[in-house]
């Protein structure tokens, strides 16, 4: 290394340098030309490092002559990439050209998701009947999912087989959205007329079951309603749903919170009732569960089961949909599948 006191050298140095940045052709030769000159090992950098060898007599006229090379370098340098930069962009947009006058790419027409619009219809039907919406919690405790719906501590619905638990058996997924019966009469106080949408979870998969599906809960208490206001509502609800000449049939059957409990089921849509691959030659489509309310629900949320009856239904968002449009898998509904989505 030269040294420094040499005014002779600076001065090469410095023309060089400025002509090598100006013959530099591109942003990256720039880049290239910092880093030999002021990187860290760079030109001048080890230069500046020699100055502490100098007498105290020679360092300060050294070290300005330097500076004033770095700093006559350092503008060379900016000044040369800013044109760079330029010329780059200005070459990229003459490679670049394009033509505006080309139509743009269609934008293919979305739809409704069939489980979006079901809901939607279901919710619409049942406000018009007095209904309100409610929405409840889709993480639930043992006490609302079970207990306080009258389930004996060794129902087979609290297998881990169907129940997803969290926090270590602490909480749970809901495994059906008749939970929110129990918020909403903690929350309210008779007369209720009240239903709940939402999501539910159980551990179960297959071509008609989904660990994540949707259901739609309905309940009314008031003074002396009975069986024949249930029947009343779901003809109501089920006719304006499929038409006028689907019928019902009910069914009895068990559910906890329910005395008495039925299954309902339509007339089936696809063969109406004379019997297909999709009712199995029955005829009937089961649709929704549905009872009077248990005297136990009642009194687990402080209501007088002297004073209040009411009648519950619970149905599958996912079924309603299926037996609507005819679909046959229910994995088609989570696929998202455009081609799919935009028969709806
Ligand atoms: N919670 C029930 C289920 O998930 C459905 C149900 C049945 C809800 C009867 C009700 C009812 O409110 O009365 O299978």
């Amino acid at each position: 290394m030269g040294d420094i006191s040499i005014s002779g050298e600076l001065d090469r140095l410095k023309s060089e340098s400025l002509a090598q940045i100006a013959s530099a052709g591109s942003m990256d030769d720039v880049e290239k030309l910092r880093v030999f000159l002021l990187g860290r090992k760079g030109e001048i950098t080890s230069r500046l490092k020699t100055l502490s060898s100098l007498s105290q007599e020679e360092r300060p006229a050294a070290g300005a002559a330097l500076n004033a090379v770095k700093n006559s370098i350092e503008e060379a340098l900016s000044e040369r990439a800013s044109s760079m930069k330029k010329k780059e962009v200005t070459e990229r947009l003459e490679r670049e050209e394009f033509d505006v006058t080309l139509p743009g790419r269609p934008v293919g027409d979305g739809g409704f998701h069939p489980i979006g619009a079901v809901m939607d219809e279901l919710i619409g039907i049942f406000q018009e009947l007095g209904f309100s919406v409610v929405e409840g919690p889709e993480i639930e405790t043992d006490e609302y999912n079970f207990q306080m719906l009258n389930f004996p501590d060794d129902h087979p619905a609290r297998d881990m087989q169907d129940t997803f638990y969290v926090q270590n058996g602490a909480r749970l997924l809901r495994t059906h959205t008749s939970p929110v019966q129990i918020h909403a009469m903690l929350k309210r106080k008779p007369p209720l007329s009240v239903i709940a949408p939402g999501r539910v979870y159980r551990c179960d998969s297959d071509i008609t079951h989904s660990p994540v599906f949707h259901q739609l809960e309905g309940f009314h208490i008031a003074k002396d309603v009975n069986f024949g206001h249930l029947k009343g509502i779901l003809e109501l609800f089920i006719h304006r749903l499929y038409g006028k000449n689907t019928k019902l049939r009910f069914r009895p059957s068990f559910f906890p919170f329910t005395e008495p409990s039925a299954e309902v089921d339509v007339s089936c849509q696809i063969c109406s009732g004379k019997g297909c691959r999709v009712c199995k030659g029955s005829g009937w489509l089961e649709i929704l569960g549905a009872g009077m309310i248990d005297p136990n629900v009642l009194k687990a949320v402080g209501y007088d089961s002297e004073k209040w009856t009411g009648f519950a239904f619970g149905m599958g968002i996912e079924r309603v949909a299926m037996l609507k449009y005819g679909i046959d898998d229910i994995r088609l509904l989570y696929e998202n599948d455009i081609k799919f989505i935009s028969q709806f």
